[in-house]
């Protein structure tokens, strides 16, 4: 089945960036968010997105305005009620996702496919408020931040997914001008089981001043070729969002290696949760990285 249709539950960071990836593939999109505040907040991110590549010349107006025009906004959840597929990027809680999942159950059609972007949930935890028929429609697509730049997608299948459904949406990550890898439904999926020790390592060094934080990430981003290094990077992620996935992650694995270390714990505890806040490892002036603050 080609995806024409698809709807986005959420509009946030994730959440925009997956409705602007489908919307500038041709998608008719449909954004649905919990109050006219975050709707209109989600929207104006996309709006300023083309906006700027239009000022930037890398977007012609002809092609803005038609993205544009396939993109909109509803509070109502059966507005989405002819969508092929509908992509849930809610907060990381479970009951919130459940509720939402129900109501999506229950105003789709029946052969339209549901997705979470879940980084840490279970997918199959989503499998009791379905009902049976649409157990095979029910898959993880988890996306990478800053979505419109990130290539890779992760697709996760649960034991009830059906081959039909995964070919679907290899084919919507196709159309999205992005790749696809299949992973498993254990936590952390591929990328962040094997991204995210390695960002709580280089915390653990930190901590023991092994090195500065801007020389620990210089290391990496010099000496490894990666675009940041990993405290720029976790500050970039959010030190909340690292807490939280390396708690489901050490709970699954109870391996020392994914244990939040207690510098992440005081940072996030005195509100330094990264670019989100203004200040994590680094004082941060909007997107633009500063100085290294004090540990
Ligand atoms: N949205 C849209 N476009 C963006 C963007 C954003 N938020 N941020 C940057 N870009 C675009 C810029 O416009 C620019 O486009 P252009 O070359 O066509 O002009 C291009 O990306 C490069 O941007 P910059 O020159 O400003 O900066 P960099 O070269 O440093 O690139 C970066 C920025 C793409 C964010 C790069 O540093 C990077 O790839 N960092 C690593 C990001 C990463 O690892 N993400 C995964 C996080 S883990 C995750 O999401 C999983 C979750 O479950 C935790």
């Amino acid at each position: 089945m080609d995806i024409q249709r698809i709807g986005i539950v959420g509009c946030g960071l994730m959440g925009s960036g997956i409705a602007q990836c489908a919307a500038e593939a041709g998608c008719q999109v449909w954004v649905k968010e919990a109050d006219e505040a975050l709707l209109a907040k989600g929207l104006a991110r996309i709006h300023g997105a083309w906006d700027r590549g239009v000022a930037k010349g890398k977007i012609q107006e002809a092609q803005r305005n038609e993205w544009r025009q396939n993109l909109h906004g509803t509070l109502a959840f059966p507005t989405l009620a002819e969508c092929d597929l509908v992509v849930e990027a809610i907060p990381e809680r479970l009951d919130l996702k459940l509720q939402t999942f129900a109501e999506l159950d229950r105003v789709l059609g029946v052969s339209a496919i549901l997705c979470t972007n879940t980084s840490s949930l279970s997918v199959a935890q989503i499998s009791p408020v379905l009902a049976p028929h649409r157990l095979p429609r029910l898959a993880g697509l988890h996306f990478f931040n800053p979505v419109p730049v990130m290539p890779l997608v992760e697709i996760i299948r649960t034991l009830a997914t059906d081959e039909d459904t995964l070919a679907t949406l290899r084919g919507f990550v196709q159309k999205l001008g992005k790749t696809s890898v299949m992973a498993p439904d254990a936590p952390g999926f591929v990328v962040n089981r094997l991204l995210v020790p390695y960002l709580l390592d280089a915390m653990r060094c930190a901590e023991q001043r092994l090195a500065t934080a801007e020389d620990l990430d210089t290391a990496m981003k010099l000496g490894c070729g990666h675009p940041m290094g990993p405290l720029h990077l976790s500050d970039f992620i959010g030190l909340d969002t690292m807490q939280s996935v390396a708690e489901v992650l050490f709970d699954a694995f109870g391996e020392p290696r994914f244990k939040a270390p207690s510098l992440l714990r005081q940072l996030v505890a005195a509100g330094r949760l990264g670019r989100k806040t203004g200040s994590g490892f680094y004082r941060w002036d909007g997107e633009k990285r500063m100085e290294a603050l004090p540990l």
